[in-house]
């Protein structure tokens, strides 16, 4: 059977992520969902929350039949992975914040994480610096501004005026990051800006490394003809920005609400 793959988030976030599993697949056709109903994740109780996404995934993977299933959020996934995979049957690929990778590149042995304020607090992370970086100062911050930013940035073009007054501090206090790992999967979007504002610094992202296990995972059928669905909780239109962004990418074939495919209710 032809494979796809269905990539979700609570947001734009995940189409970073997309945008890498094209570039390592391009035959492959991808399912792309965001909850807009549940956005934003990251100040979100823990427990209602992997519930909601338990039950989206698994009407929307009923409904759409994906191959694979990739949880394009690092918020959902260093909270609900296990819960997932203990009721879903497809492989589930999820984001896990690039610690061990900074970790390994840093000369100055301090890395920075910047993900949104329920992932940087998560006892995942406390593990995955403990196992992969014990000999590193490592300095969180969770920001749910940057967030919207993203998304402003994307659905818009509103450009994220106050994002060098809103991580400077951070960014000055010493040891200065040498890396700051993208925990994040919206942050990848701002990459220019955090690129031009902060030149010394290595901004990393999982984005690749997932596209990759997903490759490594489905072989792709060359005679595919790769294209991108669009599917979102609401009935709220979509922003042009969004589709502008995804037809930048591919071809978008079709861009509705899920509760169009599928009776799905809070
Ligand atoms: N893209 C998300 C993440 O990777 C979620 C952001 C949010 O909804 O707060 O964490």
């Amino acid at each position: 059977m032809a494979s796809s793959v269905l990539v979700f988030d609570s947001g734009v976030g995940g189409l970073s992520v997309l945008q890498e599993i094209h570039q390592y697949c391009p035959p492959m056709p991808i399912y792309y969902l965001m909850d807009r109903e549940g956005f934003p994740y990251g100040i979100k109780e823990d427990e209602p929350l992997a519930q909601r996404i338990l039950t989206l995934c698994q009407e929307a993977v009923a409904v759409l039949k994906p191959s694979l299933l990739v949880i394009a959020c690092n918020t959902a996934s260093t909270l609900a992975l296990p819960l997932l995979r203990q009721h879903l049957t497809i492989p589930i690929v999820g984001v896990v914040p690039a610690i061990k990778v900074a970790a390994e590149l840093s000369p100055n042995r301090c890395i920075g994480l910047l993900a949104t304020p329920a992932t940087v607090n998560r006892p995942y992370i406390n593990d995955l610096i403990n196992e992969f970086a014990n000999d590193c100062t490592v300095t969180r911050f969770g920001s749910s501004a940057l967030v919207h930013y993203a998304e402003h940035w994307l659905a818009q073009q509103q450009p994220p005026d106050a994002l060098f007054e809103h991580l400077n501090g951070w960014l000055s206090d010493t040891p200065q990051p040498s890396h700051v790992v993208l925990g994040c999967t919206h942050f990848p979007l701002l990459r220019d800006f955090l690129e031009r504002l902060w030149p010394h610094v290595t901004w990393i992202d999982s984005g690749a490394a997932i596209a990759r296990r997903v490759a490594s995972l489905l072989a792709p059928d060359a005679h595919q003809n790769g294209h991108f669905e669009l599917y979102w909780t609401g009935t709220s239109e979509i922003e042009s920005g969004v589709l502008m962004f995804l037809q930048g990418i591919g071809n978008v074939t079709r861009a509705q609400p899920l509760t169009t495919q599928i009776s799905y209710t809070k």
